[in-house]
């Protein structure tokens, strides 16, 4: 018997898509960290300012990955709770937070109970799960009445930073490696208005949101080292790959890239996010 229930015609189960998610971030922690976890770090202060944390504030931080944002609250003087499914990232989320109390734990189901956080947060972590209504739900139930849960996604259109990597596809002549779908009844707009919707229809009140921009300033070989070790979906794209086309790629990379070089030797790509928050009635 299929351990899923069985999907809508044409699409993977829910389930199905959480564990692809899980498995393409499996062995990429420390990958991760050194390269995209650079580019999700980029809105983690107007994150927990979103989301009011502050010296004493309970916080739960939901698919921490390495612990950036754990940390970043840490050094705010909030008491901290972590959680991610995957091993690797708690165990580096462990040493970059100290002071938090790491858990495992994957959306829409966190073994937490009702009401128990002042603040929750999840840095681009509803855009990995399969329900992302549930999970907008769950970080709702684990946070007291009039708490703020404050989240953030990528948005579509893509963003040039992201654009970068849809040219070296196309330019390698590469046949891009579809991400897994999400059932249509459960997608969202990667939109303020979206993203909105989502936290609103998940029980939340006084609900804001804004498309947030930022220049990600890092160095190239650094920057393509990610995908060059799997990390997102360009990695996936990549490791698919034989040697000689990785190598093609690399080469339009390095050409398409030249055009983000700044005087201080780094490539500063223009990014942006979507950043929301709602209130716990
Ligand atoms: C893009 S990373 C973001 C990590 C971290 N929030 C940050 O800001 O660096 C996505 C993280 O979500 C985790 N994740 C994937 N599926 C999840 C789920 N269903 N519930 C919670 N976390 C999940 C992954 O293991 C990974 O650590």
């Amino acid at each position: 018997m299929p351990p899923t229930a069985p999907a809508e015609q044409g699409q993977l189960p829910a389930t199905t898509y959480d564990e692809l998610k899980r498995r393409a971030w499996a062995g990429r922690a420390e990958a991760y960290a050194e390269t995209f976890g650079l580019l999700c770090a980029l809105p983690i202060e107007r994150l927990l300012d979103a989301a009011l944390v502050a010296h004493g504030t309970n916080l739960l931080d939901a698919g921490t990955g390495t612990g950036a944002v754990a940390a970043a609250a840490l050094g705010r003087g909030a008491h901290v709770t972590a959680v991610d499914p995957d091993p690797d990232m708690r165990r580096l989320a462990r040493r970059s937070a100290p002071g938090a109390q790491v858990l495992d734990g994957a959306l829409p189901e966190l073994d937490l109970p009702d009401g128990a956080f002042d603040a929750v947060v999840a840095n681009f972590v509803l855009n990995h799960v399969g329900d992302p209504l549930a999970g907008a739900q769950e970080l709702a139930r684990v946070a007291r009445p009039g708490a703020r849960v404050a989240v953030t996604v990528w948005p579509r259109p893509a963003t040039e930073l992201h654009r970068l990597w849809d040219d070296v596809v196309e330019h390698a002549g590469v046949a891009p490696v579809p991400a897994p779908p999400l059932a249509p009844a459960s997608e969202f707009g990667r939109s303020p208005d979206g993203l909105g919707r989502l936290l609103t229809a998940a029980g939340l009140t006084n609900v804001q949101a804004a498309t947030v921009r930022f220049v990600l300033r890092v160095d190239a070989e650094v920057w393509w080292s990610g995908p060059a070790r799997g990390v997102a979906s360009i990695g996936g794209i990549v490791e698919a790959q034989p040697p000689d086309v990785v190598a093609r790629m690399k080469a339009h990379y390095d050409r398409l890239s030249r055009r983000y070089l700044a005087a201080d030797g780094l490539l500063h790509l223009p990014t942006a996010v979507v950043l929301a928050h709602g209130q716990v009635r």
